[in-house]
């Protein structure tokens, strides 16, 4: 089977493409990206030789490049990570969140169904349901409810697709996941970014009262449910996946604080993210039940082997801290 997996250079994708060469040595897997800010060919450098993989630089947006890629690799699946997926930048700057994940994501599903796709698998979160209260979990049939531009975009991406299905038979699968946390991760993210500032003894920025609540999830567990919805998921169905595993953001970094022995000293609550969504919690029975797949990493063990990843892969994120990152960091945290 070839897989087009969109994204690839990115956090999640880059861990999707090794887990699926790694597991399944016959399939062919062509890596379709932009080259973002977020997507890094560093990510792949072991695999980049595996004459089972291909790098295409590509933007979802432009139809020729998706056609010809498809065409190209005689494409049997897509699954698409490819988006911008950062809510604070999406606060700073909507218009390429739209453009990529709305627009980007309309052209791929156009390409898909002229060319008979056989699964297009779209990888979404849990931050279309909006969010929680005290109680309760989302489910698949939580109406949507998104709150920030990036989850709007995404929860358009969605409606998209299940239209395609519902309206052409394109066979679309659609997951929605919690919040991942593992290698490659860019340093923008709360874990990675704690994790850079505590390394330089640099404040560690925690947005109003710290009390928000993560449903966090190993990046690895991630990519074994798509794999899964991929070979197993239901035509026109949508897959939660989440970790069981609900953190309010202040004891995670407290623990991380602990974990590398350094002081709560550098904690500093700072001005709030506008329209911050208070609590997500992922119910994954659905996926759990019909599918067969459950996580497999404990938190306690996650953190541990990510925590030893950004300190033995320092290079990789200074390189990262060093470059553009110090404007985008000024922006955003800079008067807050
Ligand atoms: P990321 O920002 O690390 O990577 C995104 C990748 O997409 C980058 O390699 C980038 O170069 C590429 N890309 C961006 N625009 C593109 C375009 N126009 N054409 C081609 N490639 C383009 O993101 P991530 O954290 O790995 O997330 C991947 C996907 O998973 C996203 O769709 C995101 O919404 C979803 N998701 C993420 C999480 C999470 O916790 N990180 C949780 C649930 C769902
Ligand atoms: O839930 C899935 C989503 O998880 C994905 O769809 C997104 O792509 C991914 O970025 C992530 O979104 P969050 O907004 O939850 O992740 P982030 O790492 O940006 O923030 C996690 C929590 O930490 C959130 O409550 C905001 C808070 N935070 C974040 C940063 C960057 C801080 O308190 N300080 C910070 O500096």
């Amino acid at each position: 089977m070839t897989i087009l997996v969109t994204g690839g250079c990115g956090f999640i994708g880059s861990n999707f493409v090794k887990y699926m060469l790694e597991t399944y040595p016959e399939d062919i897997i062509v890596n379709f990206d932009k080259l973002t800010y977020a997507g890094n060919l560093e990510n792949l450098q072991d695999i980049e030789k595996n004459p089972k993989y291909h790098f295409v630089k590509g933007d979802i947006c432009n139809r020729l490049e998706v056609e010809d890629c498809i065409k190209k690799f005689n494409t049997d699946v897509i699954v698409n990570f490819a988006a911008e997926s950062h809510v604070d930048r999406s606060i700073l700057g909507p218009a390429v969140f739209i453009e990529t994940n709305i627009a980007g994501t309309g052209i791929l599903l156009q390409v898909a169904k002229e060319i008979g796709i056989k699964k297009f698998v779209q990888i979404s979160t849990d931050e279309v349901y909006g969010s929680l209260g005290n109680d309760g979990k989302f489910t698949e049939t939580t109406p949507l409810h998104p709150n920030s531009p990036y989850s709007a975009s995404k929860t358009s991406a969605d409606l998209l697709a299940l239209a395609y299905e519902h309206t052409f038979g394109l066979p679309v699968v659609i997951t929605r996941c919690s919040n991942n946390y593992g290698p490659y991760q860019f340093p923008e993210k709360l874990l990675p970014l704690m994790i850079a500032n505590a390394f330089d003894n640099k404040p560690l920025p925690v947005y109003g009262d710290g009390m928000n609540i993560r449903d966090w999830l190993y990046v690895k567990d991630h990519c074994i449910a798509i794999d899964v919805a991929l070979r197993e998921g239901k035509v026109g169905e949508v897959y939660n996946i989440g970790g069981n595993n609900e953190w309010a953001n202040i004891n995670i970094i407290k623990l991380l604080l602990k974990i590398i022995n350094k002081p709560e000293s550098l904690i500093k609550y700072v001005k709030d993210r506008p329209g911050h969504d208070r609590r997500y919690a992922i119910d994954a029975s659905k996926i759990e039940k019909e599918l067969g797949w459950k996580p497999s990493v404990t938190f306690e063990i996650g953190l541990e082997k990510t925590i030893k990843w950004y300190l033995e892969n320092e290079n990789w994120w200074r390189r990262i801290i060093s470059g553009e990152y110090q404007q985008y960091y000024q922006k955003l945290y800079g008067n807050r």
